[in-house]
């Protein structure tokens, strides 16, 4: 399994939803977090703010997948979370070495 983590802008997550639901994705989580990135939260550099980092609010989404579905999941993601502004955000994928369903103890992929 795999854990893909993306962190888009805020006002795309309903639509990044709607694209991993089309995809076949059937849990996700969110949480409302704050970063920057390489403009260190500004659009443009004015002066005597260089070296000034403002934190802006980010939605990270996690989801679990089956390592046959990364591809697909990354590509939604991108499409889904894209304005082509700066700022849009990050995918990374990550290993995974168990995952269980609590309710029924299921394991790996018949617990996603
Ligand atoms: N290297 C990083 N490590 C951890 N989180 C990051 C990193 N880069 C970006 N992020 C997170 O992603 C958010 C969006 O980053 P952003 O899209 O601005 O990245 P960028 O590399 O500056 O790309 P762009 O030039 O398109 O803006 C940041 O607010 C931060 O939460
Ligand atoms: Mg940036």
């Amino acid at each position: 399994m795999k854990l893909v983590t993306a962190i888009v802008k805020p006002h795309r997550v309903e639509e990044v939803k709607e694209a991993l639901q089309g995809v076949g994705v059937q849990g996700l989580t969110i949480s409302e977090v704050r970063g920057f990135g390489r403009q260190r939260g500004h659009t443009e550099v004015y002066r005597g703010a260089e070296y000034q980092v403002e934190f802006v609010p980010k939605i990270r989404l996690e989801v679990l997948v089956a390592e046959a579905m990364v591809d697909e999941v990354i590509d939604a993601i991108v499409a889904a979370a894209r304005s082509g502004q700066v700022g849009d955000g990050k995918v990374f994928v990550t290993s995974v070495e168990r995952v269980v369903r609590i309710r029924t103890g299921e394991e790996d992929g018949e617990a996603l």
